[in-house]
């Protein structure tokens, strides 16, 4: 079995962050989201890994996965440019594919449980697709499935306005190569895509067996700035360890709450599940629970609390920050002398005061 992860795509719900890195590398409990998945896939022995890459800084992307070696895997990167589809994607790795069954996971996608017991259904029953569903209160942002009065699968749709389940396709597909065949013949959809649901309605219609699962525990699409923070708390209070390496100064610090080396905690309150990374400041301030800060912020006499603050930021005399994603290097400092609000604010930030 090979593995595909899909890294491409614009990001264009995740600005301004996307401009200067693709969202599937945004660090969740300090961590890329797509290295979940990567991870995942290794999990299950599956260590020949193509990753497809977008238009939206493939240099990053190249940057910290290298040769996969220092994951445990071999990687190989395909270039696709503009997002022109999943399937378009997909059919992309066919050379690298060549026989071999494989998995394609979407890189903002993140599973509770993995796809171990999946991907073993997929092999027991040879089926030539599998996909995995799960139950939402929103199908009509997802592919949707339509079941007949015995619960087959008879129908896959794309983001319909009127969904006939509830039932979503999660991100993560398992493909025999006959698929290739399919996308060859597939025609972009209303929003100009290769839409890997139509490929599988295609399979669907010409009879090729196709099986499903119903997805164990939470499954997160991290498209936009609350799932991400949604998947950071998820996230530490699944895997959140005490770990304290930094040095700890007049502070106390609660739970589970991982201190990463040369940070500094003075004065100070930390409440778990937290992480903080390497060489931080926190100073005269209180970090909550569900709060992933990345290496070298400084957080000074404010309060922290279910957000993630990346590398390199500084948060200044903040009374209470929450529900908050700040970015790398950005400043968030309250000028105590003066009463007014002073910005310089990245293209299409958000600011609620
Ligand atoms: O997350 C599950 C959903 O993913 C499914 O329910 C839908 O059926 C499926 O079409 C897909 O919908 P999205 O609208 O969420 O797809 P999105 O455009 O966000 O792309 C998903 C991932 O694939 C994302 O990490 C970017 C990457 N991608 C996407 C496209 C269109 C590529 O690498 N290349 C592409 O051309």
């Amino acid at each position: 079995m090979k593995g595909i992860i899909l890294h491409g795509g614009a990001g264009t719900r995740l600005r301004p962050l996307t401009f200067s890195g693709p969202k599937q590398l945004i660090p969740v409990a300090n961590k890329p989201i797509s290295q979940y998945v990567l991870e995942d896939l290794k999990s299950i022995g599956v260590v020949d890994v193509a990753i497809v890459l977008g238009e939206t800084f493939p240099e990053l992307v190249m940057q910290h996965y290298g040769d996969g070696s220092r994951f445990g895997v071999r990687i190989t990167y395909v270039n696709q440019g503009k997002p022109l589809g999943i399937a378009h994607a997909v059919y992309l790795c066919k050379d690298f594919v060549q026989d071999d069954g494989f998995i394609v996971y979407l890189g903002d996608n993140l599973l509770q449980n993995g796809v171990k017991n999946y991907f073993e259904k997929f092999l027991i029953n040879d089926y030539d697709c599998m996909v995995l569903l799960k139950e939402v209160e929103d199908p009509s942002r997802f592919g949707v499935a339509e079941f007949d009065d015995k619960g087959n699968l008879v129908r896959l749709v794309e983001k319909p306005r009127v969904p006939r389940s509830r039932f979503a396709l999660v991100g993560v597909y398992f493909f025999k190569p006959i698929v290739f065949e399919v996308i060859k013949g597939l025609k972009p959809s209303w929003r100009g895509e290769l839409e890997i649901t139509d490929a599988i309605q295609t399979m669907l219609e010409k009879g090729f067996r196709v099986g499903y699962s119903i997805v164990d525990g939470w499954w997160l699409d991290t498209g936009k700035k609350d799932d991400i923070l949604y998947a950071n708390s998820l996230i530490l209070d699944e895997y959140g360890v005490r770990s304290i390496r930094g040095e700890l100064v007049e502070s106390k610090v609660d739970g589970r709450v991982s201190i990463g080396e040369g940070s500094k905690i003075v004065n100070s309150t930390v409440r778990g599940p937290a992480i903080i990374g390497n060489n931080c400041v926190i100073q005269n301030s209180f970090i909550g629970p569900y709060t992933s800060i990345g290496d070298n912020v400084k957080v000074l006499k404010s309060s922290v609390e279910y957000s993630i603050v990346l590398e390199g930021a500084c948060v200044e005399s903040i009374d209470r920050l929450e529900e908050s994603l700040v970015g790398r290097n950005a400043k968030v400092i309250r000028n105590t002398a003066r009463n007014s609000v002073r910005l310089h604010v990245g293209d299409y930030s958000e600011i609620e005061l």
